[in-house]
């Protein structure tokens, strides 16, 4: 199914320098926020948590890998890499924040791959790796361009890989299930849920579990946005066009 998708360039490549911009400060930046805390956060798939999923698909022959979108200090990425040795766990964050972590991070030795950059270009950071898990925990929410970073993850997925993303859109409920809807037409298997806890800034987060369809490497996103100033950072409110 095609669909229309409006594309002002000049727009999108000004939202990913203010959203980069943005993300360098994060107010109440918690350094040690853990696998436990992330498990907690995260959206389910099916009703099988984080640490749920990395166990089930880590069971299997082939091996297995975690992307952590937005991983700040880095010590989710550590209790994964801690719990499940055999997993390969990698993570992005905007700027290197692994000093934040007492002691920090060790990325050659713990064999964590740390890369920095701007998520929204994710797909390109990790050019040379695809994952069965991809999770991101307080990230999203300093993202320009949500659905911009949505796409990139699911490219990034394995076949059958799951992501799992709160404060993943900005949409209302009746968006969301069509959303819904549209996807499973298409037989890629998604839930989205809303988040009761966080209306700061007066928008509703959708968190959004998706899981790649095999047959479709790219996950269409039908989306228009309008642009809303906040305290001089510019947020898009988006709106679902089907
Ligand atoms: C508040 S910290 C959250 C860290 C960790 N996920 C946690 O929950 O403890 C925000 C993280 O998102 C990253 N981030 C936000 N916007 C970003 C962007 N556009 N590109 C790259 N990283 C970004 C920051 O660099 C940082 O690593």
């Amino acid at each position: 199914m095609e669909v229309a998708i409006e594309k002002p360039l000049h727009k999108i490549r000004r939202f990913r320098k203010q959203s980069f911009e943005a993300a360098q400060r994060y107010p109440g930046y918690d350094a040690t926020r853990d696998l436990d805390d992330y498990d907690d956060s995260l959206p389910t798939f099916k009703g099988k948590t984080l640490i749920q999923l990395i166990a089930e698909k880590s069971n299997g022959e082939q091996a297995t890998s975690v992307l952590d979108i937005g991983c700040g200090a880095g010590n989710a990425i550590l209790g994964i890499a801690e719990s499940f040795p055999s997993v390969d766990v990698s993570g992005i964050s905007g700027t290197d924040l692994r000093g934040l972590l007492k002691p920090p991070i060790r990325t050659k030795t713990q064999n964590l791959d740390y890369r920095i950059g701007d998520i929204q270009k994710t797909a390109n950071i990790f050019w040379d790796k695809k994952f069965d898990l991809i999770v991101s925990v307080y990230a999203f929410i300093y993202l320009g361009d949500k659905p911009n970073a949505i796409r990139q993850c699911y490219k990034l997925l394995k076949p059958d890989g799951i992501m799992l993303i709160p404060e993943a859109l900005d949409i209302t409920q009746e968006e969301a299930d069509k959303l819904q809807r549209f996807w499973s037409e298409m037989e890629i298997e998604t839930e989205i849920g809303c988040n009761p806890e966080d209306k700061s800034l007066g928008l509703k987060y959708f968190n959004i579990a998706i899981k790649k369809n095999p047959e479709i490497e790219k996950l269409p996103m039908p989306f228009t946005y309008n642009a809303i100033p906040y305290n001089g950072v510019v947020l898009r409110q988006y709106e679902v066009k089907l």
